[in-house]
Parts: C-alpha cells; sequence; structure tokens
C-alpha cells in the first residue's frame, strides 16, 4: 500500500545514489552531532566548509570540550546562531564528564545534552546508531504533509508529534539512517519548498498532495 511503497521506493532512490557529504563519511556520532547542530539553521552548501574546518579544529569530543570558548567561536564565525557552538560544546563537557567521552548509544542520554532537541537527537540515533527513531526536522514536514495530504498546521506541536509518529511507523526495518537521511534528502532536492520538482520525485506516483494537484498549498503553515 501507499506506505509500504513509500518507505521502499524512497529508500531505494537514496541508496542509488547520495549526495557525497562530508558528514557521510563515517557514523562517528560526534561528527553526526556537530553536522546536525550546523544543519539546523544552515544550508548544506554553507555548512561544507564550516564542518570540515571545525572537524580539523576539534576532531574529538574531547578536543572540542578543552578548547578555549573563544577559539569554538572563532570556528563558528559567519555561521550565525553562536548559541549553537557554546551549546556544543557544553555538550562536549557533559559527553566528558557523565559518559567519558562516548556518545552513548541511548536517546535519554543524547535527549539531556545541551542543544539537543528531539530533531538532533533522532538525527544522532537513527545515523549514527541505526536506532529506529524519527528525525522530523521542516523538511521532513513538508514531505510526508504533502505525500499524505496532511492539512494540520505544522506551527502546531501537536502537528509536530503526530508526523513523528507517522515517521516513526514509516522507518524500514535496519534501515533508520538511510531513510531519515532520504527524507532529509528529498525535501532538500526534490520536495522544494516553492516549486517541487515532482516529476523525478521517486514517490509521485502516489504523493496525495500531488493527486490533488495541491502541493504548492502544502503544508499548512500559519505563524512564522
Ligand atoms: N539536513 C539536516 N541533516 C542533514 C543530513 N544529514 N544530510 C543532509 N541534509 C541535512
Amino acid at each position: 500500500e501507499a506506505r509500504q511503497y513509500f518507505s521502499r521506493e524512497l529508500l531505494a532512490w537514496y541508496q542509488r545514489g547520495n549526495r557525497d557529504l562530508p558528514w557521510r563519511k563515517n557514523k562517528d556520532p560526534y561528527r553526526i552531532w556537530v553536522s546536525e547542530i550546523m544543519l539546523q539553521q544552515t544550508r548544506v552548501d554553507t555548512v561544507i566548509p564550516y564542518f570540515e574546518r571545525f572537524m580539523a579544529n576539534f576532531p574529538t569530543v574531547q578536543a572540542l570540550a578543552e578548547a578555549p570558548e573563544d577559539e569554538v567561536l572563532k570556528c563558528w564565525e559567519g555561521l550565525g546562531y553562536y548559541s549553537r557552538a557554546r551549546n556544543l560544546q557544553a555538550g562536549a563537557k557533559m559527553v566528558m564528564e557523565l559518559y567519558g567521552g562516548i556518545i552513548p548509544d541511548d536517546k535519554e542520554s543524547v535527549a539531556v545534552l545541551k542543544g539537543v532537541g528531539p530533531y538532533t537527537t533522532g538525527a544522532i540515533m537513527s545515523i549514527a546508531f541505526n536506532r529506529p527513531e524519527p528525525a522530523v526536522d521542516g523538511n521532513v514536514m513538508r514531505v510526508l504533509s504533502r505525500y499524505f495530504c496532511l492539512e494540520d498546521d505544522i506551527a502546531k506541536p501537536s502537528t509536530r508529534v503526530g508526523i513523528e509518529k507517522l515517521a516513526a511507523s514509516l522507518i524500514p526495518e535496519g534501515a533508520a539512517g538511510d531513510f531519515n537521511q532520504a527524507l532529509m534528502e528529498l525535501g532538500a532536492l526534490v520536495c522544494t519548498p516553492k516549486s517541487p520538482s515532482c516529476l523525478p520525485c521517486p514517490v509521485m506516483e502516489h504523493c496525495e498532495a500531488r493527486m490533488a494537484g495541491r502541493e504548492t498549498e502544502l503544508p499548512i503553515k500559519t505563524k512564522a
């Protein structure tokens, strides 16, 4: 049915070929964490050189925890939202103190780190540890709102919670990391906000919004 089709075709599309991004080189949880924090408010193209430089300067949790704050902020200069850098370093210090420098393969332990919300927890758990946790950001809410023709206001927390449950139910067995990144990839490259490229979309055939000709009307979002 439409859900199984979605999960299978989207995963297959991603596995046939995806962008060769520096944080996809390995599954080091620290690298995934840093990349996801950078990607929260900044586009992929902008993040790439910052990510490479950040990892060269602070290659491990310990290196980041022990670095002078001004060096960390200097490395972040130009990316904006500097609280992200401060939180990341505070989180690195927590990982040193609480977990001996090892990011734990445990959702509750990751979720308490400074600056790590539900999205980042899900991204780390799924991408680094392949745990079946949803990672729902604005891109993912857009993709799922369209595919399932969901008319709930995505600005509402209850909508996000519902979409998180839906996203969790769609994760194919054993492929959480790839599937969640496939959703992000589709939102970034195909199911874009203004003029989605439906023809090359791997799941167009069963997309409810497309079938109703409403892909540009969804998702519904009241406040900015
Ligand atoms: N945006 C957020 N996380 C991402 C990831 N892992 N790859 C590409 N874009 C993203």
